[in-house]
């Protein structure tokens, strides 16, 4: 079963053909940063127009790149919501049109649950159940996962999501936008040792994280430095801001793993690409003899393909989305 996926939740438009919801045949993702890069963030009206303009030859390309034509496509999974509304509204619109047209089956999908499909789609995947850390820009969570569309939330962050965080501390210190990406390199060249900023634990025995502190600290301690010392300073702070964050984050879903019994952990979302993230969850998940899976750097950011994955699995279970249905922004819980 061949399925088109379609991803325009924030700032990237992306097409991907995925068969079985494991195999992914193309996978094209066509950024908008450079369009956003003079503001320092999305801006939301601009992504919604960007997306008009992308979402036709992204999914022409996905199309040609898989080798596939329309008629062997056996339905349209397309993301639903959480995100931008303007911008969920196209890719949601384009393949709600698109699957009338056509006479397929057409299935909304929860970006989140998309994030977590990221885990499935390697040669390797995990068996269930197995417990999920969801780090991306918008959120910050770690979930139970027992099938493919059965997950249960075991604790999400009361504030800020860890990679707007990342993004909050790269603005602070005058590095620009995208964030995480930057302080990730630029960290390389600091001590993450000689700032100690706090630990957000909250209760250890819990799921729940809080990165807002982290945040004002960092900010505290810059506008105790002259302007010089700020830059001279820029790779130690922004080492030892990493430092904080991939603690309590590793920490936390080790500690799930044995909450749950699970054997499976993985890490996913565009925070998974950060090499700190993934060197530190390596050692701490061998040390407890846990199976760790961390996806493709090309799949951990926002793609279609993990949205064709998760939708193949929906279409197959029976769900359908139909053209009254609506994108969302946000979910209380997931
Ligand atoms: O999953 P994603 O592409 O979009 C959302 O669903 O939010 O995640 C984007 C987030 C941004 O906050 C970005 O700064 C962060 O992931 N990010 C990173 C790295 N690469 C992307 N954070 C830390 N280190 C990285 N290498
Ligand atoms: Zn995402």
């Amino acid at each position: 079963m061949k399925i088109l996926g379609i991803e325009s939740s924030c700032d990237d438009t992306a097409a991907a053909v995925v068969e079985d919801g494991i195999k992914i045949l193309s996978s094209v993702v066509s950024s908008q940063v450079k369009i956003h890069h003079p503001f320092g963030g999305v801006v939301p009206e601009l992504a919604s127009r960007q997306h008009i303009k992308a979402i036709i030859p992204v999914v022409n390309q996905a199309l040609l790149q898989a080798g596939t034509s329309l008629s062997e496509i056996d339905g349209i999974a397309a993301t639903q919501g959480p995100g931008l509304i303007g911008s969920l509204l196209v890719g949601f619109s384009f393949a709600k049109a698109f699957a009338f047209a056509l006479g397929l089956p057409m299935v909304g999908v929860n970006h989140l649950l998309g994030h977590i499909h990221t885990a499935l789609l390697s040669d390797n995947p995990p068996d269930f159940p197995f417990v999920a850390l969801l780090v991306s820009g918008g959120h910050t969570g770690i979930y139970h996962i027992t099938s493919p569309l059965e997950f249960k939330l075991l604790g999400q962050t009361r504030d800020d999501a860890a990679g707007e965080a990342f993004d909050k501390v790269a603005k602070m210190l005058g590095l620009g936008y995208p964030g995480g990406k930057i302080i990730s390199n630029l960290s390389r060249k600091g001590d993450p040792d000689k700032i100690k900023f706090p630990r957000p634990y909250l209760d250890k025995n819990k799921f729940d994280f809080s990165f807002s502190g982290i945040k004002t600290a960092v900010n505290r301690y810059i506008s105790t430095l002259k302007e010089t010392a700020q830059e001279k300073n820029a790779a130690d702070i922004a080492a030892g801001f990493q430092e904080a964050v991939v603690e309590v984050l590793s920490y936390k879903l080790i500690r799930a793993a044995s909450h749950t019994g699970c054997q499976s952990i993985a890490v996913v979302g565009g925070v998974a690409a950060n090499a700190r993230l993934r060197e530190k969850v390596i050692k701490d998940a061998a040390a407890k003899g846990l199976l760790l899976h961390i996806p493709d750097f090309s799949l951990c950011g926002d793609n279609a393909a993990m949205i064709a994955a998760a939708g193949y699995h929906q279409l197959r279970f029976g769900a359908k989305s139909g053209l009254e249905d609506d994108v969302f922004s946000r979910v209380a819980t997931f």
